[in-house]
C-alpha cells in the first residue's frame, strides 16, 4: 500500500513541523487540533518557516504555494478517517495518547498505520490500546523538524515487518536519515540527551555558573549549536518535565528525575520559548535575556 494521505494530530511545535515537512515533500496533509485558533497558530508557524526557507533559496515561491495548498486544518477527528498514515504529536501524556489512538481506531479503515512522535512513552502500550497493534509504530522527529535530519523508527514486538519498512520508506521520502530502535523509553537520543539537560538544571541550582555561562560553556567548549538551557527552552520545559517523569518512572535512576527548579518553572507556567519565558525571557525574541542570575 502506498502512503499518500497523511493525518497529523496536534499542531504545536512538533505537529506543525511534521505537517510542513510532509506537505513540502508532496503529501496531502490534514492536521487536527482541539480549536481552530490552535491550528491557525500552528499554520502561522509553518508560514514563517516556509518564508525563511524561501528567503534562503531552499524553496521557490511556487514550492511554498504548493506546500500550503497541500495542508488543511480541522478540529474534526473524522476528517482523518481516510488517511493512510496518522502521526500523533500531542501532549506527552499516556492517557491522552491512548484515548486518541482508541478513538482513531474506531473511525479509521483497517489499513491505516498509526505512528506516535512520543519522546519517551511506550509504543507498545499505545499499540495495545488499538485493535491494530501490528500497524502501530514510533516515528520520532527532532525539533525543528524541517531542519533536523534524524528520525528514530521504533518497532514493538507486535509491529508487522512490512509496515515498519513502509514507514522507513516514508521517512526516506521526507529526506530524513533513520535510526532503528527498540521500544525502550527515550529510545537513543533522549536516553542520552535528557540526563545531560537535567544535569544542567542541577548545575544551575547548585550555583555552578549563571544561565548564560552554562550555555556559553557548552557552546564554545563542546561545539553544541545551543547551550543546554537554551535547548530546554526550545524543546519546552513542560514537555521535558513530562519526559523526565516518564523516564524516572521507568528506570528509577536519579539522573532521570526532574530537578525541583524545573518543576517549579513548569508550575509557574514558564514553559520556555513557546510561552515567552523559561530560562530566558523572549519578549524581544532576537535578544533573549536570562530570567535568573543564579
Ligand atoms: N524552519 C526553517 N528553517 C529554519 C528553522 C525553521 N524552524 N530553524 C532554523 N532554520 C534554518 C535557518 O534559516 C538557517 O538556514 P541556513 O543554514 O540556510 O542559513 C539554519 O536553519 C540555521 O538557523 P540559524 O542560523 O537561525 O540558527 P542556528 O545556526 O542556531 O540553527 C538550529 C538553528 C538548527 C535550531 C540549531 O540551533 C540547532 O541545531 N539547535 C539544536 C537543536 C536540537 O538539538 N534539536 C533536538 C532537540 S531534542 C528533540 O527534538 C527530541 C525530543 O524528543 C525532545
Ligand atoms: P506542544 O505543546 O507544542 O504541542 C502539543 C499540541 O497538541 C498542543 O497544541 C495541543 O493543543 C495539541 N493537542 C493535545 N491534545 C490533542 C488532541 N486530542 N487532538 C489534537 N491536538 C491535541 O508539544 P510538542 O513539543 O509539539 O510535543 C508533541 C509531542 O512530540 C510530544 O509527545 C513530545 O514529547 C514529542 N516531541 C517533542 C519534541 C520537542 O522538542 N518539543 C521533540 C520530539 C518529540
Amino acid at each position: 500500500m502506498a502512503i499518500e494521505k497523511i493525518g497529523v494530530v496536534g499542531c504545536g511545535l512538533m505537529g506543525s513541523g511534521i505537517a510542513q515537512t510532509a506537505a513540502q515533500f508532496g503529501y496531502s496533509v490534514v492536521v487536527r487540533e482541539v480549536t481552530p485558533e490552535l491550528w491557525q497558530k500552528g499554520f502561522q508557524n509553518i508560514e514563517r518557516s516556509l518564508a525563511r526557507m524561501q528567503q534562503k533559496g531552499t524553496l521557490t515561491s511556487a514550492q511554498v504555494d504548493e506546500t500550503c495548498r497541500r495542508l488543511r486544518g480541522t478540529t474534526d477527528l473524522h476528517e482523518l478517517s481516510s488517511c493512510d498514515l496518522l502521526i500523533e504529536a500531542i501532549t506527552e501524556q499516556m492517557a491522552v495518547k491512548k484515548g486518541l489512538f482508541g478513538a482513531l481506531d474506531a473511525i479509521c479503515g483497517p489499513k491505516t498505520i498509526f505512528a506516535s512522535n512520543t519522546s519517551s512513552l511506550s509504543i507498545t502500550e499505545m499499540a495495545a490500546a488499538t485493535r491494530r497493534p501490528e500497524r502501530v509504530v514510533g516515528l520520532h522527529f527532532f525539533n525543528p523538524v524541517p531542519i533536523m535530519k534524524l528520525v528514530e523508527l521504533i518497532r514493538t514486538i507486535m509491529t508487522d515487518a512490512a509496515v515498519f519498512e513502509e514507514i522507513a520508506t516514508f521517512a526516506a521520502r521526507l529526506g530524513k536519515v533513520a535510526v532503528r530502535t527498540s521500544d525502550r523509553t527515550g529510545f537513543v537520543v533522549n536516553r542520552l540527551l535528557v540526563p545531560y539537560l537535567l544535569d544542567a538544571v542541577r548545575a544551575l541550582e547548585e550555583g555552578v555558573a549563571s544561565v548564560a555561562d552554562l550555555d556559553q560553556a557548552m557552546k564554545l567548549g563542546c561545539g553544541h549549536p545551543m547551550g543546554p538551557l537554551t535547548l530546554l527552552d526550545f524543546v519546552g520545559l513542560d514537555t521535558t518535565y513530562y519526559i523526565a517523569n516518564i523516564m524516572y518512572d521507568e528506570f528509577k535512576e536519579r539522573r532521570f528525575a526532574p530537578p525541583p527548579l524545573l518543576k517549579r518553572m513548569v508550575m509557574a507556567g514558564w514553559n520556555g520559548r513557546k510561552s515567552g519565558r523559561g530560562f530566558y525571557d523572549y519578549s524581544d525574541p532576537d535578544h533573549p535575556k536570562p530570567t535568573m542570575l543564579a
